[in-house]
């Protein structure tokens, strides 16, 4: 149904026929106990369900519904009750103000992958004609707001899914971002040696017996998108064993993970050789992102500047303070 004129449309829906306001009630009352959102919630999946913002439920809430949509609201509240995420239900997320389309086959991007894709656009400047590789791409998230920020970079988005590789081409098709691609592959298997300015990733990274994966919306996450071993860590483990050979000297690798493993990714990227070795909190003060380099052929200590692929004029630590630094946690 198309926003406006249907919505205003009086429906034929007999003993169905309920009005924007009830309708809206009805899913606040069964949602109520399941939902602490209830009421957003609810005007989210009819906003979604007549194709119209939520204003307009607002502007007119004694307009009747069809039976139609009714049905299919109905279906979407009691989804949502047993637990099912909203951006599932839509198929809609927004991240750095793209409007994505997600599925059960992708992760849902979190806000704060967006510090990981702060940290990489602070080590690359707009006019550089970079290459990043983004593993683990899912929706296409990092790889399509890195492609959407640095037109002339070239960005491939890689994933083990070729259903999560479809939903991120497609979006990359609907938002007509041109400069990046997607490929279905084994972590950085498929990534060409010594050519990427910056390798970024946000992995699985959940111990396969974490607690948390039995609830909330990552229940229905594809679990592939967030367990990684028995501590979280074997796909950071691979990627920094993988990256120093694709990256070309002075190029970065940048991980997100999770808040209490910040120590464990400094010590796999220190074991890989990589300097200016970093850790950036999130908001809530967790450790969230590591950061480091590949040393560039004249030998780098860590305390150099990057070399000219990633030149921005800007410090090493530009992504903000560093949690950790190399040297700090040793
Ligand atoms: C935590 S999700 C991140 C998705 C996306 N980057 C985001 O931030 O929304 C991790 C992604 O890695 C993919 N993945 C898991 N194991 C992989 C592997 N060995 N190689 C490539 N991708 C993998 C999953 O399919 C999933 O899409």
């Amino acid at each position: 149904m198309q926003a406006g004129a249907d919505v205003k449309a009086e429906s034929v829906g007999g003993d169905r026929t309920v009005t924007i306001e009830q309708a809206l009630a009805g899913a606040r009352v069964a949602l109520g106990a399941t939902s602490p959102s209830a009421r957003l919630d609810a005007e989210i999946l009819l906003s979604h369900v007549l194709g119209c913002g939520r204003a307009r439920l607002h502007a007119y809430p004694g307009t009747g519904l069809d039976p139609d949509s009714t049905q299919r609201f109905e279906i979407l509240v009691e989804r949502r009750r047993q637990g099912e995420p909203i951006a599932y239900l839509t198929e809609r997320r927004e991240f750095w103000s793209l409007d994505l389309r997600v599925t059960p086959d992708t992760l849902i991007p979190r806000p704060e992958t967006e510090h990981l894709v702060e940290a990489v656009l602070a080590a690359v400047p707009r006019g550089e004609a970079a290459r990043i590789a983004d593993i683990g791409t899912g929706s296409g998230a990092v790889a399509l707001a890195l492609a959407r920020e640095r037109p002339r970079a070239l960005v491939l988005g890689s994933d083990l899914s070729p259903a999560a590789a479809g939903v991120a081409r497609g979006n990359a098709a609907r938002l007509g971002i041109g400069n990046v691609s997607f490929i279905v592959s084994n972590a950085g298997a498929a990534l060409a040696a010594a050519s990427w300015s910056v390798i970024v990733s946000n992995p699985p990274y959940v111990a396969a017996g974490d607690p948390h994966l039995a609830t909330g919306d990552v229940r229905f996450e594809p679990r592939e998108a967030l367990v990684a071993g028995p501590c979280g860590l074997d796909m950071l483990e691979t990627l920094a064993r993988e990256a120093p050979t694709r990256l070309v000297p002075g190029g970065w690798l940048m991980l997100e993970h999770g808040g209490d493993q910040g120590g464990a990714v400094r010590a796999l990227l220190r074991r890989a050789g990589f300097a200016s070795i970093e850790t950036r909190r999130d908001l809530a003060g967790h450790e969230r992102m590591t950061r480091g380099r590949r040393p560039s052929a004249g030998g780098d200590s860590g305390r150099t500047r990057p070399r000219a692929a990633l030149q921005s004029g800007r410090p090493p630590d530009a992504i903000g303070p560093p949690a950790e630094r190399d040297g700090t946690d040793r």
